[in-house]
């Protein structure tokens, strides 16, 4: 058995805009009783692990990402004690939660930044990265490309610049003053004694700057992070961190350390290239991807995904690779945002069920624990009509009765609209009928929590002969499992190694059958194949 302690390496995380999810009191915003009422279908959905976007009192101009009290729940999703209660009754059911900590950057309305910026004698004024110029740390790129153009910005209160790796108003918090690293454990021994299982961890790879440097990875960072890591291990051994760092498999290696930095990294570059898989219909840029992936400690586990409350990122592949990526995917101009594409899953996929399940099937097999963005799960849509991100944060699609199940009152968003609306597509639909997305991701994650071969590290890519077949093992122990995934919109036959011409039980069909010679697979069609003795 494994150690307790490890239950993320073997977990299904989903994740909320808690403001999306369900509002319990009429006010038009998902709140924390609205959530907790929907446990229950979590459940059913079997997911073990919950991630909350940022619920901290904030201005919103980033969701919630710009933060004005670290101490506090925002009054429209409800109390601090509402949330110990839902965390309480998801603990009851078997589900941790863990939620956004974001340590690079405050709203410019905390209360340290509007002391930092009107006083110079104020003890929070070295919070905050001043300068004179704004000619320092030029080799730092601009993230929000389509609305920053420096991350200096002027401050006449200040009569100086403050450093910003994101909006003007997100100024950063100075990590080299030892007074904010204090309030940022601080910070997280508060909501750790909350109950909270743990965070993910914003923005982690920009806490530090140095001239000459892009400012992105730097060993001081590292060496904090270890340090709140060192301090989580002390007092809370059982609760996790999660990186988000959108960097190469190279450079996120490290927040791993020797297993004692985070337990888990997201893995930001395979996720684009599954969907230049399925466009492509070959899987070899995943395959190289992969490859590329080093080892990471035992102790530790990646975090893959198809979609999150952000833009699918296109950072992490190759100028050329983004063009294609945009021609594909964002063939309208405001489906583009940054370096990225401002669109859901199901969407994204033409609504073709065959390739939404076979992105998913791609999910939950390649290494790592799983996150859902929450609606993909039906498949819901998005709205293009609305700025930023925010198409992709509408209400989730509960019924079709009005206002989608999601409040009796006046909407904070519109819904999606059209076809992928909750008219037609929503949960209460999706759950009576056993051929549904829902039930199909549900079986997904009750077959995969059956075998811990999916939580292992490490894969093994089996040559199947045929680029458009992505056929890989995954194994815990002598429980031996073939994945195998059809790319292609055509039938396709793979010839296996004969190590692998064997004996299989196929897991969601439940019969046994022998792989010799030439295999045949439908279009789009994916095979989770156990090993027989
Ligand atoms: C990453 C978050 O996912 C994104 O939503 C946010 O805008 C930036 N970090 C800044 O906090």
């Amino acid at each position: 058995m494994m150690d307790k302690n490890l239950w993320y390496k073997n977990a299904v995380f989903y994740e909320i805009s808690v403001r999306s999810f369900k509002d319990s009191n009429g006010d038009g915003r998902g709140d924390l009783h609205g959530l907790a009422e929907k446990l229950d279908y979590l459940q059913t959905l079997g997911i073990d692990c919950i991630w909350l976007m940022p619920i901290y009192p904030s201005p919103l101009n980033d969701d919630g990402y710009d933060i004005a009290d670290y101490y506090n729940v925002d009054k429209s999703y409800g109390t601090l004690d509402d949330l110990k209660e839902l965390i309480a009754k998801a603990h009851r059911r078997n589900v941790r939660i863990i939620m956004d900590l974001v340590l690079n950057h405050t709203s410019d309305q905390h209360p340290w930044f509007q002391a930092s910026r009107s006083d110079p004698n104020s003890p929070h004024r070295d919070y905050y990265v001043w300068s004179d110029t704004d000619q320092k740390y030029k080799d730092a790129r601009i993230i929000f490309l389509d609305t920053e153009t420096s991350n200096w910005t002027w401050d006449e209160k200040a009569g100086k610049y403050y450093w910003h790796r994101f909006y003007s108003s997100q100024p950063d918090l100075n990590f080299d003053n030892p007074k904010v690293q204090e309030e940022m454990i601080n910070v997280a021994r508060f909501w750790l004694n909350l109950g909270i299982d743990g965070f993910r961890a914003d923005a982690v790879p920009y806490l530090f700057e140095r001239e000459d440097t892009h400012c992105e990875n730097l060993p001081e960072t590292h060496a904090y992070l270890k340090k709140l890591r060192a301090f989580m291990d002390e007092h809370y051994p059982d609760r996790i961190l999660l990186c988000e760092a959108n960097q190469g498999p190279e450079d996120v290696r490290p927040y791993f350390g020797d297993g004692d930095e985070f337990h888990m990294g997201f893995h930001f570059p395979i996720m684009p290239r599954i969907y230049m898989a399925l466009k492509k219909e070959r899987y070899e840029d995943m395959a190289r991807i992969m490859q590329r992936t080093p080892p990471i400690p035992e102790n530790c586990q990646w975090c893959t995904f198809l979609r999150n409350h952000d833009e699918l990122t296109l950072e992490m592949v190759t100028p050329e690779e983004r063009q294609w990526m945009w021609e594909q995917y964002a063939p309208e101009p405001r489906m583009k945002i940054n370096l990225g594409i401002r669109r859901r899953l199901a969407p994204l996929l033409d609504n073709d069920r065959r390739k939404i399940e076979l992105a998913n099937s791609l999910l939950f097999t390649l290494p790592g624990s799983p996150i859902i963005y929450y609606g993909d799960e039906i498949g819901m849509g998005d709205n293009l009509d609305l700025p930023d991100r925010n198409g992709v944060r509408t209400p989730m699609q509960w019924d079709d009765s009005p206002n989608a199940g999601f409040t009796s009152g006046k909407p904070y968003s519109e819904f999606v609209k059209g076809r992928l609306g909750y008219r037609n597509v929503n949960v209460a639909r999706q759950m009576n009928d056993p051929d549904s997305l829902f039930n199909s991701i549900k079986r997904m994650i009750a077959v995969r929590k059956k075998h811990e071969a999916f939580g292992s590290s490490g894969m093994e890519w089996v040559e199947s002969g045929n680029p458009h077949v992505a056929a890989y093992i995954r194994r815990h122990g002598d429980d031996t499992m073939l994945i195998l995934n059809n790319l292609s919109a055509s039938a396709q036959t793979v010839k296996l190694p004969p190590q692998y011409q064997k004996k299989y039980l196929d897991l969601f069909a439940g019969n046994e059958h022998v792989i010799a010679d030439v295999l045949a697979l439908d279009p789009h069609s994916y095979h989770w194949l156990q090993m027989q003795k």
